[in-house]
């Protein structure tokens, strides 16, 4: 696996990387490597025939210093996790290379954005929109891995590529789980012993509401029993948790498919978003 860290180092060896024609799958990270990661991995290993990736903290998509400072850096670690998992090249950039002094340039993306994450993080997705966009203007690759745990991200990412024409196909990843349910996520590294147990009750409460609502019950109440559900079992607050549908994020009052459950919540001071797809029941008679 080659290791590259200077920007004039990256050109090269991508051209040897894609040779005679090879295909190649990017996997954008921010390090703290989990096995949700390796799947995005070992799914690109399956689509293209050459895979790099990317460790880098973005500081342009943190609205809160103090998140961008305790965000987990696990450098050593995550390298050995790529190259055992099979990844040909990993960039590792600098916030200098990326962002050169004077970068005046910014993505913004309206519509998809605007809801949900975009609303309690102003000026995430404009940093995440920008890095994606640099990365693949960087790397050319053929294809992008993303995780669906970020569902919001996805459609933004899936914009961008959209609108600007990079010419990247942009593939999503299902959500890779703990055994008890808990999304995959650097974050839950931040939890005590005692709050991860209880973080649990996140993906609970959307199943628990995705069942009720795929069965014929009414959106509104469902969402109140699964936030109560939240409060009541460790969470502190809940940023939303919403039914919404799946390609433009907008709010559903009645379910339509495709639709998603959608949430962010903190428990011991760690914000956690998590999504699930919802399917309406087939009723015999309706
Ligand atoms: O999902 C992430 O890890 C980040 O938001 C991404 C896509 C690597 C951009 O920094």
């Amino acid at each position: 696996m080659q290791i590259i860290r200077a920007l004039d180092a990256l050109k090269p060896a991508l051209a040897q990387l894609r040779g005679s024609g090879d295909t190649l799958a990017l996997v954008p990270t921010m390090g703290a490597l989990h096995d949700g990661h390796l799947a995005l991995v070992a799914e690109a290993k399956a689509v293209a025939t050459r895979v790099a990736a990317t460790i880098f903290v973005n500081p342009l998509q943190f609205n809160d210093p103090k998140d961008l400072a305790r965000y987990p850096r696990t450098e050593e670690a995550d390298l050995a996790r790529l190259e055992a998992a099979g990844c040909d090249l990993v960039w590792l950039p600098t916030p200098a290379q990326l962002y050169p002094d004077g970068f005046a340039t910014n993505i913004s993306v309206r519509g998809v954005s605007e809801r949900w994450e975009g609303e309690h993080r102003p000026g995430h997705f404009d940093g995440v929109a920008t890095v994606v966009a640099k990365l693949l203007l960087a790397v050319r690759p053929t294809h992008a891995l993303f995780g669906e745990k970020d569902w919001q991200q996805l459609a933004v990412i899936r914009r961008v590529e959209a609108d600007l024409g990079i010419g990247v196909e942009i593939l999503g990843h299902p959500t890779v789980r703990e055994a008890d349910g808990l999304a995959m996520s650097s974050r839950n590294a931040l939890l005590s012993p005692e709050k991860r147990s209880k973080a649990v009750a996140l993906p609970t409460a959307l199943h628990a509401a995705g069942k009720e609502i795929g069965a014929g019950g009414a959106v509104g109440p469902a969402l109140e029993r699964a936030k109560a559900a939240l409060l009541s079992g460790g969470f502190s607050t809940v940023d939303y948790l919403a039914l919404v549908d799946s390609r433009s994020l907008e709010p559903l009052e009645k379910p339509r498919e495709p639709m998603r459950l959608i949430a962010a919540a903190s428990i011991g001071g760690v914000r956690l978003i998590d999504n699930i797809p919802v399917t309406l029941e087939q009723q015999v008679g309706r």
